[in-house]
């Protein structure tokens, strides 16, 4: 039998419900925000990641599903979602139609990591990015949105960590004081470390090794060199997030995964997911639109990770199945071939029908409806049908009561 490929994983009938629930709440929250929907392809060209992400990051270096494709062209599977919205942004000129865009987009994403708890090779993201605003106040809408959202779904345990990376101007001087600091500790650091160390020493604060984090616990902050504008810029995050008595905690090792971000950066964490405990992540990030080949425009955004979000909900999938509404147990071949056509008219009028097309026993029937959770049944046997009349019961109350055939469905509509 040909099986799952390893750390891609299916989503099936009894938790999709669940998921759908979940996508409408953050899509109607999004959508009160002013985000409007852009949808984006799986697939984009190698060099859109690469010049994004950051050449020397762990997503571009060793986790990119990476294929050349028949023309010859180097195309890649998106491993996030946030270069190709910035791809669309340029492409289709969307930064002349307003001067402030908020998109969001949902969708599987795809990372070659090691596969463990929480870390699959497929995931899904919901992606929220607002373009043209160097407001501090527009970090502060995206985190309250997202914190909002936890909110709404009722999570225990959940932390915003914030920090500010600085900007063009002040992080080359962190960058030296850092290198100065890491020069003293190169016996420590693993071979990856010491590669980046010279071309780009943040990355070494996402590290796992053991013996970096150790080195990085004494690392200079880089909220200690900041400079005024950047400050001024964190300074009106935090008291905003205040206002809106959101607690988070300040987190100068919070440099994330992903080169191109300025300023801000944000990243949720949850109590119960183990070693991946970030449910969603995010930040601004000024220089990449024009980076990518667009006009100067600033932008801030996040993106949640769906399956971790799914396990914090589990237990929960049980109320949002979808379960019929009645079920038709028809006996005996006549009473079967009306119930096919009263199935059909059910479901003209949005009613969840089924029936069991193999004429089997009531006792079996009914065991099905019970198994399916249906809400009434209605038993019409050939006898009945003749007499015009069928039996709908309540599965809930037990109570039956008999109905006229003749106006069986605006009866149970109305139910
Ligand atoms: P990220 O931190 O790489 O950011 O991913 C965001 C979220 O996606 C993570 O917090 C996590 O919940 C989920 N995630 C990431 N990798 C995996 C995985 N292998 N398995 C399961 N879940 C995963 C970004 O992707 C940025 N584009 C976010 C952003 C949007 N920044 C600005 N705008």
């Amino acid at each position: 039998m040909i099986k799952l490929v390893r750390g891609f994983k299916d989503v099936l009938p009894a938790e999709t419900a669940l998921w759908q629930h979940v996508e409408a709440m953050i899509r109607e929250l999004l959508e009160n925000f002013g985000f409007a929907e852009l949808r984006i392809p799986a697939l984009e060209h190698t060099e859109l990641f690469a010049r994004s992400i950051g050449a020397d990051t762990d997503i571009v270096e060793k986790e990119m599903y990476t294929f050349t494709d028949r023309s010859g062209d180097s195309l890649t599977l998106r491993p996030e979602a946030t270069a190709s919205v910035v791809r669309a942004y340029i492409e289709h000129g969307l930064y002349a139609k307003s001067p402030v865009c908020k998109l969001y987009t949902i969708g599987p994403m795809f990372r070659r990591e090691r596969p463990q708890k929480g870390r699959y090779r497929q995931f899904y993201q919901v992606n929220a990015e607002v373009f043209g605003l160097h407001d501090p106040r527009a970090d502060a809408e995206v985190i309250l949105l997202l914190m909002t959202f936890m909110d709404r779904l009722e999570l225990s345990g959940i932390k915003l960590h914030i920090n500010s990376l600085g900007c063009p101007e002040c992080r080359p001087r962190f960058k030296d004081a850092l290198k100065s600091f890491l020069a003293g500790c190169s016996e420590q650091l693993c071979s990856d470390c010491l590669r980046r160390r010279d071309g780009n020493p943040l990355r070494i604060f996402d590290c796992k090794v053991p013996a970096c984090k150790e080195a990085m616990q004494d690392a200079p902050s880089i909220l200690d060199h900041l400079c005024n504008a950047c400050q001024r810029h964190f300074y009106t995050v935090q008291s905003a997030l205040e206002r809106f008595h959101i607690s988070y905690e300040t987190d100068h090792s919070l440099v994330r995964g992903l080169d191109y971000y300025t300023r801000t950066t944000f990243e949720v964490l949850a109590e119960g997911l183990g070693a991946q405990d970030a449910v969603a992540g995010g930040g601004r990030y000024d220089g990449l639109v024009k980076g990518l080949g667009g006009p100067d425009q600033p932008a801030v955004g996040f993106a949640i990770g769906l399956d971790r979000l799914m396990e914090l909900l589990v237990g929960r999938a049980q109320g949002f199945e979808k379960r019929p509404h009645i079920f038709i147990a028809a006996l005996g071949p006549r009473a079967q071939d009306e119930a096919f056509q009263w199935v059909q008219d059910f479901r003209m009028q949005n009613v969840r029908v089924e029936m069991d097309f193999e004429d089997r026993s009531l006792k079996a029937q009914m065991r099905r409806a019970n198994k399916l959770q249906a809400s009434y049944v209605l038993i019409v046997g050939d006898r009945e049908l003749e007499d015009g009349a069928a039996v709908l019961r309540n599965m809930n109350t037990k109570d039956q009561e008999n109905v006229s055939v003749q106006d069986l469905v605006n009866v149970v509509v109305k139910k």
